[in-house]
């Protein structure tokens, strides 16, 4: 499997206040939805982890935020420059024949798009956001591919006034049959879906976890994440997604 690739940009573009969409001409192997990849940026050491945020027709795209120094000269980027990626890296999210139920957060949301064009059958999206601006621009691209959406927005402009995790507490009951859940965000959102453990219809909860990463293939040890039975997974190679009742958040 090739994993280490040149690729183009396509398009790099600023779509809400907060999100930059990029993409690439991909000619690597085919991504799944769940897995990351490893953007190298001139100027930096580490290379900067991604989400596969979509991937069709040999166009891989990101969605990012501009958080730091990596992301700010990423924002730049203009159509045809060339830089290394490597990937698709991590595990895939594992599909059962479950109701999907996916429940994103700010970045979060990203891991979440190319697993619903993926997943067919009964699903739900829950996806949170600060503002009604952002809200609105994803409600519209998620809502293409035929699952119901459920928006919440902290300054209640758009949806549900409140955070994700609550507007997924007022609705899950009303979502009949044996469920799964992907989910993605910051981890005090990730951690309080523990308490949806005592629901008999909710046979998995996957988290998919945003650690900082060093090397991103298992050598440095930066990405340790604990396990219930006191030992340690590393989110690059044993992740992104782990199942949340395996793990201590
Ligand atoms: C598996 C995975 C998937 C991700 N997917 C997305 C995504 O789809 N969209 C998105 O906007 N962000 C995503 N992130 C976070 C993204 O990697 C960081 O925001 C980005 O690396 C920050 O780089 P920077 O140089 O701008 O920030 P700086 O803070 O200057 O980065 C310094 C170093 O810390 C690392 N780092 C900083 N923040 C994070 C973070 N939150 N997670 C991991 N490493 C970090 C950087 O890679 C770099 O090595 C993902 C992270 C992981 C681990
Ligand atoms: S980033 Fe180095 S072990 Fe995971």
């Amino acid at each position: 499997m090739k994993l280490d690739n040149i690729v183009d940009v396509i398009e790099n573009k600023k779509i809400t206040e907060n999100f930059y969409l990029m993409s690439f001409l991909w000619n690597g192997t085919e991504p799944l939805p769940g897995q990351f990849v490893n953007i190298s940026v001139p100027g930096k050491f580490l290379k900067r982890p991604f989400t596969v945020f979509n991937y069709e027709n040999n166009v891989l795209s990101i969605l990012y935020k501009v958080v730091g120094e990596g992301t700010k000269i990423m924002s730049d980027w203009q159509t045809g420059l060339k830089t290394e990626c490597l990937g698709p890296l991590g595990k895939p999210f594992a599909l059962d024949n479950n109701i999907t139920v996916m429940v994103g957060g700010g970045t979060g949301i990203a891991s979440l798009y190319y697993l619903s064009n993926k997943i067919e059958g009964e699903k739900y999206i829950f996806l949170g956001f600060s503002s009604s601006d952002e809200s609105r621009y994803f409600y519209e691209i998620f809502s293409k591919n035929g699952s119901e959406i459920f928006i919440s927005s902290m300054d209640g402009g758009y949806g549900f006034k409140g955070n994700v995790i609550e507007l997924l507490e007022k609705e899950i009951d009303n979502i009949k049959g044996k469920k799964t859940i992907y989910s993605c965000g910051p981890h005090k959102m990730l951690a309080s879906l523990y308490r949806f453990e005592k629901y008999y219809d909710i046979e998995k909860i996957w988290v998919s976890l945003e650690e900082r990463m060093g090397c991103g293939f298992g050598a440095c040890l930066g990405c340790a994440v604990q396990t219930k039975d006191n030992n340690f997974k590393y989110v690059c190679k044993d992740g992104p997604a782990f199942l949340l009742s395996d793990i201590v958040l």
